[in-house]
């Protein structure tokens, strides 16, 4: 797969922390004591490293993490999850959304993880694998993830799961609680309540893999988090409880743009980084 862009620049991360503070850009540039037309270049791309630096600390983002995405300086790492893991990416509109495949190679079963926009992928390497898709679980309902559940579940029979938060239409569709756990062969998953960009939005903790693996849909991205102007602030601490706190070399699998680990979004986050 090409090398996926970044989900947010950082006009981007400034508009989800502006949007979520409920801080205008008066406000903004006055608190951070720049000029207006200064935080305009600033959000139009021009790195203006120590305008970028003050503007952070308004906006409790990391300076140098904020710097960082402002040169286009960082790009995460690709874990390597070796057998047993495919990633998908499909054009929805003007935008791309990620779903992803995950099957235990010794029971040949699987779960699949949205359908972005088009599962035909994802069915061809079910099929290429040999692998029995038991479950379909949604990271949240918004339509560029769910696009394709009816073709789905029609070509491979899987149940398909989401949060007692945010149910899915599909006829047939089941809910879980928080922290309900899963079985595929060997492989072991458990569902986290990291909600805020959507009601329902649910982190799956998969193990059993080559490492610890998390889909984390739109809670987080690589470099960002998933925006939400009325619930920033949940979905800040559900991040920072539930998903930073796992074990540092867990991927993390988001619902854009590429692959990072915890241990990269602690370092490189310009929401998180300390
Ligand atoms: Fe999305």
């Amino acid at each position: 797969m090409p090398r996926l862009p970044l989900e947010d620049n950082i006009a981007d991360v400034i508009g989800k922390a502006q949007r979520g503070l409920k801080i205008n850009n008066e406000e903004l540039a006055a608190r951070a004591e720049v000029s207006r037309a200064d935080l305009a270049a600033v959000k139009a791309g021009e790195p203006i490293d120590a305008v970028i630096r003050r503007i952070a600390r308004h906006l409790h983002l990391n300076p140098t993490a904020l710097v960082e995405l402002a040169h286009d300086r960082w790009y995460p790492e690709q874990p390597e999850l070796a057998r047993g893991f495919a990633m998908f990416n499909t054009p929805f509109g003007d935008m791309t959304v990620n779903s992803y495949l995950v099957w235990d190679t010794r029971s040949k079963t699987a779960a699949a993880f949205d359908t972005g926009a088009n599962s035909d992928g994802m069915i061809d390497v079910a099929r290429a694998e040999g692998v029995r898709v038991l479950y379909l679980f949604l990271t949240h309902t918004h339509d560029d993830h769910v696009a394709d559940i009816p073709k789905f579940a029609r070509a491979t029979g899987a149940e398909v799961w989401a949060s007692e938060r945010e149910p899915s239409d599909f006829p047939g569709a089941r809910t879980f609680h928080e922290n309900a756990h899963f079985h595929v062969g060997d492989l072991a998953i458990k569902t986290l309540s990291t909600w805020g960009h959507s009601p329902g939005q649910t982190t799956y903790y998969i193990t059993g893999l080559a490492r610890p693996l998390a889909v984390v849909g739109d809670s987080l991205f690589a470099s960002s988090m998933g925006g939400s102007a009325e619930h920033y602030a949940d979905q800040y601490r559900n991040d920072v409880e539930k998903i930073l706190t796992l074990p540092r070399d867990t991927a993390l699998a988001c619902g854009h743009g590429p692959l990072t680990s915890v241990a990269q979004e602690k370092l490189h986050n310009p929401f998180f980084a300390r």
